[in-house]
């Protein structure tokens, strides 16, 4: 089946835009009864002793965020660079499972890593978009995302699916349910509705032009929120060819803060107004305080918008969930800043879709 971009100029704008839909897709049929979660990939009553996530580039973003759900349910879950993995891989002890977080499933090496979880003793699990790739073939069971094609080198709906998927495997591997739970399930159940809302109210293109000529760009976030700062210092990286990257917002201090100035954007997502919540406030006026322009991503619970420069507003949802929608406004600002700066946004210079060398 051949895909075009329709009516949009570029087949990542197209994708973004494509995220609720593949987010509706994700999640059909995942619930057995009620708010107890079916994947067909993984027998009901699997439980994992043990989950070491490997993965590349966005792909390894989203597992980190997986690592940190199933900790959450009490699972010992770690991410790893695919490329690092082989070289130190953790002890694979009895109920360990290997899980590749891969878009393509095909990446050199996401497979290398599998391959050495394999020879090691580990149940495997392909995590992918693709039907009968090279790790859904390879793994003992293959979890699929359910995105459709991503045409665009720069991953968008793959990963927000990804994240989907990964809480859904965090729910079912811990079979917990509880108040939290049920909550957490009615929330991914709007979420198609509240990305396609954001999509609609957006203006991360009028920000993406306020700030598309400064020097360097800074993502900070805590908890749930640090791997989409990562993500969105990608993002940014891949397709506008500026210096970006992504901080834990805790660790600014320890160097990073010598980095700022009144020409470097930083950019933070802070959701409700817990503690965690109130801490990245605190790392947030520490940058403000050193000149540096603020942008917000909130969805306006707690105190931030009052002082930064800028607020991009997300629809409110359960805090687990919040980064998928802090990630489309951080995709669409590295989109807008790409588009001015006339880049080659679908085919990034020296980057491939997906990399099948080691
Ligand atoms: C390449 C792509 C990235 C992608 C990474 C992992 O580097 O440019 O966008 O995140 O590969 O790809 P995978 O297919 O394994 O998710």
């Amino acid at each position: 089946e051949s895909v075009t971009k329709g009516s949009h100029d570029h087949y990542m704008r197209k994708e973004i835009h494509e995220q609720s839909n593949a987010l509706r897709e994700c999640l059909r049929d995942r619930f057995s009864t009620g708010d107890s979660v079916s994947l067909d990939a993984i027998e009901d009553g699997y439980r994992p002793e043990s989950v070491h996530l490997v993965a590349c580039g966005t792909s390894y973003h989203a597992a980190l965020y997986g690592a940190k759900l199933l900790r959450k349910r009490g699972i010992q879950a770690q991410a790893h660079l695919a490329s690092e993995y082989a070289l130190s891989p953790p002890p694979v002890r009895d109920g360990a499972l290997v899980v590749g977080v891969t878009q393509s499933g095909e990446t050199a090496d996401t497979l290398s890593a599998l391959r050495t979880a394999t020879a090691e003793g580990a149940r495997t699990l392909a995590l992918t978009n693709v039907v009968d790739s090279t790790a859904a073939r390879e793994c003992d069971d293959a979890l699929y995302i359910r995105s459709g094609p991503e045409i665009s080198v720069a991953a968008t709906k793959t990963f927000a699916s990804q994240l989907v998927t990964l809480v859904l495997f965090a729910l079912q591997s811990s079979g917990q349910t509880s108040d939290e739970t049920e909550r957490l399930v009615s929330a991914l159940t709007e979420l198609p509705e509240h990305v396609q809302r954001l999509l609609e109210t957006t203006a991360a293109p009028t920000t993406a032009r306020r700030f598309a000529d400064s020097s360097g760009y800074f993502f900070i976030g805590r908890g749930v929120q640090y791997p989409v700062a990562l993500e969105g210092a990608l993002k940014m990286k891949e397709i506008t060819y500026e210096h970006a990257e992504g901080f834990a917002a805790g660790e600014l201090k320890h160097g990073p803060l010598a980095l700022v100035t009144e020409d470097t954007p930083v950019f933070v997502s802070v959701v409700g107004d817990d503690e965690t919540a109130r801490k990245t406030v605190a790392n947030a006026k520490e940058v403000k305080a050193r000149g540096a322009p603020l942008v917000a991503v909130t969805d306006g619970v707690s105190s931030i918008d009052r002082f930064a420069d800028e607020v991009l507003t997300i629809p409110r949802t359960n805090r687990t969930l919040a980064p998928i929608l802090v990630n489309v406004q951080y995709q669409l600002l590295a989109y807008h800043t790409a588009d001015h700066l006339g880049r080659d946004i679908d085919k990034p210079r020296n980057l491939a879709k997906s990399v099948t060398v080691e």
